[in-house]
């Protein structure tokens, strides 16, 4: 990926499993350096990071600080944490500055948002843990306040790590199930396929790496050629050969009933979190 042009100051708050991945990203990218990137925490001394430095090397503050200074806050925490997260800032005056105000986090709405940031464009924006290695996707709503300028900015900052889309916020728990929480399925079903070949004999690392390859080659044939995975499958699928006879045996098992049952639920609990 071509290094872009940096963004101005953007703190990161809330430093777990997405913080750390979309700053991985956006250092990788070239789009943030460790001279515009904040990351911002609740307590002095978290625990197993150093207070000064973070293991990319990034400046770790109190969140008011790393607010204060930034001109754009994504907000990685929970989606029970940012009610108190943004009463802080309010409270200790670091949002006065009226910062471009992105949230990550699922089923929070832009309106509650906006009430939680008076004055503050929001953005509220779905990505995913592939993020972490520029191969992430990430939706975008725009919300309150939030002009075309502030959508290019939050853009920008997501192409740096994956594929950008933008949506209508009616769509965003829905695209949560699917896209925030799909690697976790996606890993599941590769667990299965290569657990299949050990049981035949294959070593377990040669069968999770053809697993791997296996689902990136298939995803990149449906974005390729734009051909449903439905013609896609028949082309791998000889009559009477051994394609059809596996199929067979996932479609007994109701193999697509349940996964699309299981992205509408996370889909349903995505719309509950923020409760
Ligand atoms: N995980 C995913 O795949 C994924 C995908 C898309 C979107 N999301 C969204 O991303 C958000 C974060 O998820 P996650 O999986 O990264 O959770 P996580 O690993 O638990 O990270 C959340 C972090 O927030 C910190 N935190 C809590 N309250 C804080 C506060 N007031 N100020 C600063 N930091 C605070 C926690 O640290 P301490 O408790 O140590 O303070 C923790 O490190 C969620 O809203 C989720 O909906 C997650």
């Amino acid at each position: 990926m071509e290094a872009a042009a940096p963004l101005p100051v953007i703190a990161i708050l809330g430093y777990g499993t997405m913080g750390k991945a979309l700053a991985g990203g956006l250092l990788k990218s070239g789009v943030a350096t460790r001279d515009t990137l904040r990351v911002g925490v609740r307590r002095p001394h978290p625990q197993g990071v150093d207070p000064r430095t973070d293991g990319l090397g990034l400046p770790v503050l109190l969140n008011v600080d790393a607010a204060r200074a930034a001109g754009t806050l994504v907000l990685c925490v929970k989606p029970r944490d940012v009610e108190t997260l943004m009463a802080q800032l309010r409270e200790d005056g670091a949002l006065d500055h009226h910062p471009l105000v992105i949230s990550i986090a699922a089923g929070l709405s832009t309106a509650r948002l906006a009430s939680l940031a008076p004055g503050c464009p929001v953005v509220r924006a779905m990505p995913n843990t592939p993020c972490a290695i520029g191969r992430g996707v990430t939706v975008l709503a725009r919300g309150p306040g939030a002009e075309d300028a502030h959508l290019a900015l939050a853009r920008s900052l997501f192409t740096s790590l994956g594929a950008v889309l933008e949506l209508e916020e009616k769509h965003m728990d829905t695209v949560t199930g699917l896209s925030g929480s799909g690697p976790a399925f996606i890993y599941m079903v590769l667990e299965a396929m290569a657990e299949g070949a050990v049981m035949r004999g294959l070593p377990r690392s040669v069968a999770l790496e053809l697993s791997a390859r296996v689902a990136q080659g298939a995803a990149e044939m449906v974005l390729a050629t734009g051909r449903h995975p439905a013609a896609l499958r028949d082309d791998v699928t000889t009559p009477a050969g051994c394609t059809v006879a596996g199929l067979l045996v996932l479609e007994d098992g109701r193999l697509r009933s349940v996964v699309a049952r299981g992205v509408e639920m996370a889909a349903k609990v995505a719309g509950e979190l923020s409760n």
